[in-house]
């Protein structure tokens, strides 16, 4: 399948001073500011090397060679409606200039033209990692205080004649509300009446909208992504600094003027599949069936330095956490009816897709047997178990390492010789004295990255007032007799802070 996103989109991203056609892609991208830190005129960056070359390989169908590999989008069940992608576009009330522009990209695309003659039909803005908020899911939030470079003032003027045949100019950070850049660029766009024909959409948390509605509703065409991920208490865990009271307001705000004074503004909500999602999935489809807005359910995507939320909170990839919420099958029923009832079919569609899949996944009964300890290190001999260290410029300072990037750590091993427990399966206890912990001062990460001879099959924290434990539970690939060797990486929580190695680590089993 040839990808329609070369032909289509530009994203333009200033913390990272890189441009791309793509927010997934991880190749090269071409740098947004010159040697003099002005923006590039993006004629010159639409045709710089770095996108041809994404066109070329895109054409010759050789994604996985580059930036492209492990896109679903590459998927077979996507390649018939690639082209049609085009066509979505012109469903808003574009003007004859942004009409031709699409008809030109979608030919470009048809005929795979490596130097596209069409611009952008759709730009996006990605203003910084800076949020107001701190969900426990985000896959930013590691990166918070790493940014290069920032758009200067007066962006949108530089920009705005480039932007006038676009359909769609999409503003995203972190918070492009609480980012100062992307506020001043949403503002001067909005008050731009030659630019009402060119759709604003927001990608939003939804915390501050009360306090822009006024400047807002000078813009006729906007469209509101905002990510909640669930509702009530549900929200508040993970949406940590998020009030579900006025964000709850903003959105029937909002679709109140959709309904009303607004009628081209548009309104969608998005929510990552989590476990806290699932507990209070008939409350969420209930505010979703009253209100009448639809929402769309994504997979939570796991990068470094949340792996451990992930664990926790990503039933689709880890079923073992149902266990915890018996009758999660019920809940998800009951919010399916909920959606069907109120007409909202293509959300309950969703929601049935991954209501089938977690039915079809093994979730094992919660685990009564007490595990007993095969083997335990403590205090200085916890080192005496690390192989080897990750990242650069790691400190090991007897039980601690000061993290300079969210990718330093330590890799502790434990071979076995056909020793394993006869259910195949190891369980990890990792102990820290809460005494040592502060603020700056955090536990490590306990991280099992994807290795030849084990997987993950469970991950809880917990302990006492005295003790925070992590139970990292491995299961064996293949063969348990065969020699294996089990790696747990002992990770940076954050950069910046001092990372604990654990004051004890067992080794234990549930097996007879
Ligand atoms: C990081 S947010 C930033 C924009 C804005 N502050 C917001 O809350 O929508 C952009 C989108 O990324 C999604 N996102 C963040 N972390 C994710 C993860 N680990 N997996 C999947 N989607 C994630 C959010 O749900 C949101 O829809």
């Amino acid at each position: 399948m040839v990808c329609s996103q070369p032909w289509m989109e530009m994203v333009l991203s200033p913390p990272d001073n890189r441009v791309t056609c793509c927010c997934d892609y991880h190749g090269d991208g071409a740098t947004l500011l010159d040697a003099s830190q002005d923006l590039r005129h993006i004629a010159e960056l639409w045709n710089a090397p770095e996108a041809r070359l994404v066109r070329r390989l895109q054409s010759e169908a050789r994604p996985d060679a580059h930036g492209c590999a492990g896109c679903p989008r590459f998927q077979d069940s996507l390649r018939v409606s690639e082209l049609s992608v085009f066509d979505e576009y012109a469903l808003d009330a574009i003007t004859e200039s942004q009409r031709h522009n699409l008809a030109l990209a979608k030919q470009d695309y048809a005929e795979k033209r490596e130097y596209a003659r069409a611009r952008p039909v759709k730009y996006k803005l990605f203003f910084g990692w800076g949020c107001n908020i701190t969900c426990r899911t985000c896959n930013q939030v590691p990166f918070r205080n790493q940014m290069k470079t920032k758009l200067a003032p007066k962006a949108y003027e530089a920009m705005r004649d480039q932007l006038a045949d676009a359909v769609v100019v999409e503003c995203l950070g972190g918070e492009p509300f609480a980012l100062p850049t992307g506020l001043e660029f949403m503002r001067d766009f909005a008050a731009d009446q030659d630019m009402a024909h060119v759709r604003l959409m927001i990608t939003t948390n939804a915390t501050l909208l009360h306090k822009h509605i006024g400047w807002l509703m000078d813009k006729e065409r906007i469209t509101f992504n905002v990510s909640i991920d669930s509702v009530g208490e549900g929200y508040e865990s993970i949406r940590v600094g998020g009030s579900w009271q006025v964000v709850e307001a903003n959105l029937r705000t909002i679709q109140g003027l959709v309904r009303g004074e607004r009628p081209n503004w548009r309104l969608n909500v998005n929510a990552v599949m989590t476990l806290t999602g699932i507990r209070h999935l008939p409350a969420y489809a209930r505010f979703m069936a009253e209100t009448g807005i639809s929402s769309r359910f994504e997979p939570l995507k796991i990068i470094r330095g949340i792996e451990e939320t992930v664990y926790q909170e990503d039933v689709l990839e880890h079923p073992y956490l149902l266990d915890t919420l018996p009758d999660w099958q019920t809940r998800m029923a009951e919010a399916i009816d909920i959606l069907t009832q109120a007409g909202m079919q293509q959300d309950a569609n969703t929601l049935t897709r991954y209501f089938t899949q977690l039915r079809g996944a093994n979730v094992p009964a919660a685990s009564g047997t007490e595990p007993r300890v095969l083997a335990s290190v403590a205090g200085p001999d916890v080192l005496r178990m690390v192989i080897g260290q990750v990242g650069g410029g790691v400190v090991l300072d007897g039980s601690a390492f000061n993290a300079a990037t969210i990718n330093d750590g330590a890799v502790i091993g434990i071979n076995f010789f056909g020793t394993l427990p006869a259910d195949g399966r190891v369980l990890l206890r990792l102990s820290w004295e809460k005494a040592r912990l502060s603020r700056r001062h955090l536990a490590c990460h306990a991280v099992l990255v994807p290795q030849p001879d084990f997987f993950l099959s469970d991950w809880r924290e917990g302990g006492d007032d005295l003790t925070l434990v992590k139970d990292v539970e491995a299961t064996v690939i293949g063969d348990p007799m065969a020699p294996r060797r089990l790696l747990l990486s002992l990770m940076a929580a954050k950069v910046g802070y001092v990372a604990l190695l654990p004051d004890r680590i067992e080794v234990m089993s549930r097996a007879a």
